[in-house]
């Protein structure tokens, strides 16, 4: 064996060794390939849904009902541009691009959420946006907090303390309308229905077709499968739709005392696949805003690039 092989399998002794005592992977260390590979395309995709994420949201913001409104909406959209900024840097430091990975998002060689495909119809969905897809966004990403690479795990703490705050604000005005008029407690109605299957859909596929769950977990990316994290999210959201008033659109949800997590009818994959495959409702939509930010703004990233050259 030469002593560069010797020296591959030490580094990958310790790279085992790090992760099987739960400590963290910093941007110097030593890691495969595939880990350095496997994390860029999460949390490439992750910055993409933050971004792309404050579309469906960011339309209500001239139309928001009252100055207070209009400010928690202003605050929550802005958030979700900071994540993704927090997401690219960690992204950048496993060697990606900043630039590159946008590209890549713009020409559809990488994905983003899902759920950010559906149309926001009536302000309704501002609120049911904040409760049940912020809501399945901190079930996701709490356990995130403890990733095994550093930088990403780091970033999830901040992220996810202001995700909790999103989900706040989308119950308590959807908490006012529901006291408001028969006409809002409609919308809101409207609005779960819309959103309950998708919001079920941003776990990801079933576990035993989701690809890389498998390698994801050995390496301590992810903490929990898809199918735990969704089971996870029901249990939390049907008490609160009981709260609040309002029916969630599946017959077949029912507690099961046997094992005290709720039963739910069959998600429609074949919808998924649709839409992560580009043929949802907004997709075509969502990707031309923002190759029109790329391509509208590109002058203030030369203006600042050349500033930074010539000072560096
Ligand atoms: N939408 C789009 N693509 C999805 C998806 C979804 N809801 N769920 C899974 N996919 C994609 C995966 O990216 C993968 O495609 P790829 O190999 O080309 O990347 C493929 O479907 C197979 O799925 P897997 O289960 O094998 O993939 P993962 O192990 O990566 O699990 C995940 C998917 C659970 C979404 C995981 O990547 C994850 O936890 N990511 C971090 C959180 C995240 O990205 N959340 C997105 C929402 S952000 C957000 O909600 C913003 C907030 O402001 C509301």
């Amino acid at each position: 064996m030469t002593a560069a092989a010797l020296d591959d399998v030490d580094l990958q002794a310790h790279f085992d060794a790090t992760i099987a005592a739960g400590h963290r992977i910093e941007p110097r260390d030593w890691m495969p390939d595939g880990y350095r590979n496997g994390l860029i395309r999460q949390i490439a995709q992750h910055a993409h849904s933050e971004i792309i994420g404050m579309q469906p949201e960011g339309d209500w913001l001239l139309a928001a009902p009252s100055l207070r409104r209009k400010a928690i909406l202003l605050a929550k959209v802005q958030d979700e541009a900071g994540h993704g900024m927090y997401l690219y840097s960690a992204a950048e430091t496993l060697g990606a691009d900043r630039a590159d990975l946008t590209d890549k998002l713009i020409e559809r060689r990488q994905k983003y959420s899902s759920i950010f495909n559906y149309p926001s119809l009536t302000y309704a969905d501002v609120g049911v946006i904040g409760w049940l897809v912020d809501g399945a966004a901190i079930c996701n990403q709490v356990p995130l907090c403890r990733s095994s690479y550093g930088p990403y795990a780091r970033a999830m703490i901040r992220v996810c303390k202001e995700e909790s705050f999103h989900q706040r604000q989308g119950y308590e005005l959807l908490m006012a309308m529901m006291g408001g008029t028969p006409e809002q407690r409609a919308m809101v109605q409207d609005a779960v229905d819309r959103w309950w299957w998708p919001s079920l859909m941003m776990f990801g596929p079933p576990d035993d077709d989701s690809p890389n769950s498998a390698q994801s977990m050995a390496w301590g990316i992810k903490r929990h499968t898809n199918d735990e994290l969704r089971q996870r999210y029901v249990d939390m959201s049907v008490p609160q739709a009981d709260f609040l008033g309002v029916t969630l659109p599946d017959p077949e949800l029912s507690l099961d005392p046997e094992t005290g997590h709720y039963r739910f009818g069959a998600i429609d994959w074949a919808e998924f696949k649709r839409v992560i495959g580009g043929q949802g409702p907004c997709n075509d939509e969502r990707i031309a805003r923002r190759r029109a930010a790329r391509d509208e703004n590109a002058w203030v990233i030369d203006a600042a690039t050349a500033y930074a050259e010539k000072h560096a």
